[in-house]
């Protein structure tokens, strides 16, 4: 029997739902809240609104681009966290609502799970052991993945996640938000040797991360070399394109250097990234070499790089099948939401 599956994501700007018949997806419709960029930043406020004024419509559009009716979802899913409370609450109650009054059976689901599976999107079956880095705005976890829902955190950041040190770089830079993408297309016209950028390494944990260093290293550099930076934050006349090279670089190696060291170190030959800088088209070639070393890479499509509610519903999708409703290594991020713990099965 082919289940039909309903999902929803909200966590932070992306409104998304999105239909999956079991593992494959038949729509996916992801609306981004581009008006922060006015602000540099995530308003939260304004986040948990604008998911209200358009949550049903992007609800209806992933059923008519399905083809689909709601008498024939079998299962609704939602994020359930980490992520933006307030924007959470929206798509959490709005798809737990829409079960209960059609009497259909909910799954709350973690995002940041969701990421890791996103790599096999469509897969009726996934290959184990691998290793998991989760790059992405608010997270960067790596992970020994044993089997479905049995995961290890062999280390994570201790500081910035991957994204924030896109996105503070390129404010610093005088560019938009988010500034993953805008670095990303930069660098491409850069010297990334223009200038060396160090990433510190977290003295207890080989596997641990820490990028606060490399975005104060950026503006010193930035002050110290460029006195109309100093008095006025202009960056006219500044080699942008190098400088952003020179940083996703930094940042990049820390990433590939530290992901390789663990799949050697647990002798496994897969590994899987994903999160929004997953999408960064260095860090996929970087992460490729090493197909030619015996290392089998894996990376989402890149339009389920960044958040999208295909990859809850597939979560959901591999947890009916493989019939783990709870699991331990991602309690602690279920705990930094304000959701109790209960089974979400209703
Ligand atoms: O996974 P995601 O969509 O949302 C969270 O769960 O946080 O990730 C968003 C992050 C942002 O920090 C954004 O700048 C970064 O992913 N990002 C990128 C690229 N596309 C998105 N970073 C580097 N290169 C990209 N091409
Ligand atoms: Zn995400």
């Amino acid at each position: 029997m082919v289940f039909n599956i309903f999902a929803f994501e909200t966590s932070c700007d992306e409104t998304s739902a999105a239909v999956l018949m079991d593992n494959v997806v038949v729509s996916n419709v992801v609306s981004s809240q581009l008006f922060h960029t006015e602000y540099g930043g995530i308003v939260p406020e304004l986040a948990s609104r604008a998911h209200i004024s358009i949550i049903h419509r992007i609800s209806l559009s992933a059923l008519k681009d399905a083809g689909i009716s709601v008498k024939d979802i079998d299962i609704v899913c939602a994020t359930q966290g980490p992520g933006l409370i307030g924007s959470l609450l929206v798509g959490y109650n709005y798809a737990k609502a829409f079960a209960i009054a059609g009497n259909k059976r909910f799954l709350g689901i973690n995002h940041i799970e969701s990421h890791l599976y996103s790599c096999f999107i469509g897969k009726e079956e996934i290959e184990f052991p691998f290793i998991a880095l989760i790059v992405s705005g608010g997270h960067t976890i790596l992970f020994l993945v044993k089997n479905y829902f049995d995961y290890k955190i062999l280390g994570e950041t201790q500081d910035d996640a991957a994204g924030e040190a896109f996105d503070k770089g390129a404010k610093m830079l005088g560019l938009g938000y988010p500034g993953g993408p805008l670095i990303d297309k930069l660098a491409s016209e850069g010297d990334e040797k223009f200038h060396h950028f160090p990433v510190s390494n977290v003295k207890e944990n080989i596997y641990d991360f820490s990028f606060s260093g490399i975005k104060t290293s950026l503006l010193y550099y930035l002050r110290n070399n460029y006195p109309m930076y100093k008095a006025e934050k202009s960056t006219e006349g500044i080699p942008v394109n190098n400088i952003a090279a020179s940083y996703q670089k930094a940042v990049i190696d820390s990433l590939v250097e530290k992901t390789i060291l663990a799949a050697k170190n647990h002798n496994i030959k897969i590994i899987a990234i994903s999160g929004g800088v997953s999408a960064n088209s260095k860090l996929r070639s970087e992460f490729l070499k090493y197909e030619n070393k015996g290392i089998k890479v894996a990376f989402p499509e890149k339009k389920y790089s960044t958040d999208n509610a295909a990859m809850i519903g597939y979560t959901a999708y591999l947890k009916c099948k493989y019939g783990r409703l709870t699991d331990v290594a991602f309690e602690n991020y279920l705990y930094d939401s304000a959701f109790p713990r209960f089974n979400y099965d209703i």
